[in-house]
């Protein structure tokens, strides 16, 4: 049987006396859209931050491809095809919309690529400048091309993060709540345009995401996630369902 895109085992992450994530294994196949739960603080964010490489985990193991990248910094793990976008915006937001894209596509290309001989060296600007626009059209941003990012409407800022993020060419896609302070419409039609560009790119996407109706809607298989641990993992049928879900969303028992 084919490995999992990603297999995470036995993960455990403290931050002092907090245990912020304990002892989670789940896997991802590839080409799946899997959405993640839990009230605030329940640990999802944590969880990004360990597969990305942002934090170290104290105990367990992440693998990628059949890889073990537990150690790997995450430069690493982007180059590998791991990608993700923040739950506070994090453009770079004096540049135009278009180096946003065009730097995350070349991030190699001018400073790191003579040093390490990378293939993206080859790049050009024009050829750079042709698929940021490509990128860009995908998502409808391309008349913003020379705006400064930070001129975008807030739902346009979280597009082109997303847009930046699929600049890198990933494998895999973590997405933090893109749909947080978007309109219920403009949220499910960002989630399509997700579904759409999955099957595009044959991507694979992990999404937080705290509105009910658009995970239970659009993603197939669910983790829920309460202090730190897996309470569920099922379909929306299964999780909406499951006691403890339930539990954690209503409020302890008295
Ligand atoms: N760098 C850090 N240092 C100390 N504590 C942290 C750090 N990052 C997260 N935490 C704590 O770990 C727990 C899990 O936080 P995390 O941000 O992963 O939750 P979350 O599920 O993403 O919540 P939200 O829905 O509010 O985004 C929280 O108690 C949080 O305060
Ligand atoms: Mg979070």
């Amino acid at each position: 049987m084919e490995a999992p895109l990603l297999q995470v085992e036995n993960l455990t992450v403290r931050f002092g006396g907090l245990v912020a994530l304990r002892n989670i294994s789940f896997s991802l196949k590839e080409g799946e859209f899997l959405g993640i739960i839990g009230p605030n603080g329940a640990g999802k964010t944590t969880l990004f931050n360990a597969i990305s490489g942002a934090v170290l985990p104290d105990r367990g193991k992440i693998l990628f491809q059949g890889r073990d990248i537990t150690s790997f910094p995450p430069h690493k793990r982007a180059r590998l095809g791991i990608a993700r976008t923040f739950q506070t915006l994090r453009l770079f937001s004096r540049l135009s919309v278009a180096d946003n894209v065009k730097l995350a596509e070349g991030i190699t290309y001018p400073i790191y690529a003579p040093i390490l001989s990378l293939p993206s060296y080859q790049k050009g600007e024009r050829e750079l400048e042709e698929s940021a626009f490509k990128l860009l059209k995908s998502f409808q941003l391309e008349r913003y091309w020379p705006r400064p990012a930070n001129a975008l409407p807030y739902g346009e800022r979280k597009r082109l993060e997303i847009a930046r993020a699929l600049a890198l060419k990933p494998k895999l896609l973590l997405l933090d709540e893109p749909t947080a302070g978007l309109s219920h419409q403009e949220a499910i039609s960002l989630i399509e345009e997700l579904h759409n560009l999955r099957r595009k790119f044959s991507l694979t996407i992990f999404l937080i995401e705290h509105n009910m109706r658009i995970v239970m809607g659009y993603c197939p298989r669910i983790i829920a996630l309460s202090y730190g641990e897996i309470i569920g993992e099922g379909s929306p049928e299964e999780i909406a369902s499951n006691p403890a879900v339930i539990e954690a969303y209503l409020g302890e028992k008295e």
